[in-house]
């Protein structure tokens, strides 16, 4: 850990009030890569760094749930070539970093429309969420051919289902209900969302659950996002008020 690290976490610690669950939406790679002339894919793999960087700073740090968007609905667009590349690197790092991340606590997550994934995505996936399913420092959701509204939808249609059986009065809906069916049933809602590459946009992100997350925009390319960016968010939440739509104390 590096001197300004040490002191962002120290200040972090001192304050003491730490958001329970992160969520980061993981932007910037292509740029990163087209100013070192480089193809999209180099970006890509130099982001991998960081997601190291902001899980070790996250388990420091004490927040308990950290959310990744890694890949979206709308990305299945993009050319064949970078999206194998980016199906590559996940199968890669899931291979390099699964026994890592047991071994320090984490329980990985893995939601969004899997059955598009090729089997040795898949089997990636299944491998992760197997080797760590009893970490209990920090639970890492990883979302994958994510899209916000889909899982909408599909809570919308579970909800459906279970009235159709007689399971559930159509008055038994509730918001309770309603959260229970999206994929993150049993984590609680960001605190914090961060969005690097300075772009102001949601673009399809956990639309039920940042319903009252603090929004955290930074200039920084994802592949240069490290932990002192992380712990620079962290105290920038710090000195917000939250107020839920009451007043200040
Ligand atoms: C984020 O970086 C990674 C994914 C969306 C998969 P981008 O690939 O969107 O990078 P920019 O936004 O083009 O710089
Ligand atoms: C959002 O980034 C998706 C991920 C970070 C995985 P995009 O780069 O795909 O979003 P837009 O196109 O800028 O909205
Ligand atoms: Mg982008």
């Amino acid at each position: 850990m590096t001197d300004t690290e040490s002191d962002l976490l120290a200040r972090i610690h001192m304050h003491g009030v730490v958001p329970r669950h992160v969520a980061i939406i993981m932007d910037g790679n292509g740029r990163w890569a087209r100013e070192r002339h480089m193809p999209r894919p180099f970006g890509h793999r130099s982001g991998m760094k960081a997601v190291r960087a902001v899980v070790e700073g996250c388990l420091e740090a004490g927040v308990k749930w950290l959310s990744l968007f890694a890949f979206s609905q709308e990305n299945w667009q993009r050319p064949e070539t970078e999206v194998s590349a980016l199906m590559s690197l996940l199968e890669e790092f899931i291979a390099r970093e699964a026994s890592d991340l047991a071994a320090q606590g984490v329980c990985v997550h893995v939601h969004g429309d899997l059955d598009r994934l090729s089997p040795a995505a898949a089997a990636a996936v299944h491998r992760i969420r197997h080797e760590t399913a009893h970490g209990a420092r920090l639970g890492l959701n990883l979302f994958i051919s994510y899209g916000g509204r889909a899982e909408l939808v599909r809570a919308a249609r579970l909800l459906a289902e279970d009235v159709q059986r007689g399971h559930l009065a159509p008055d038994a809906i509730d918001e309770q209900a309603f959260r229970s069916r999206l994929f993150t049933a049993g984590c609680p809602d960001p605190d914090l969302l961060i969005r690097t590459s300075g772009e102001q946009r949601l673009s399809n992100f956990l639309l039920w659950q940042i319903a009252y997350a603090e929004l955290y925009i930074s200039s920084v390319l994802w592949p240069d996002f490290d932990r002192a960016a992380l712990y620079e968010a962290l105290c920038d939440f710090q000195r917000r008020d939250r107020r839920f739509g009451n007043v200040s104390t």
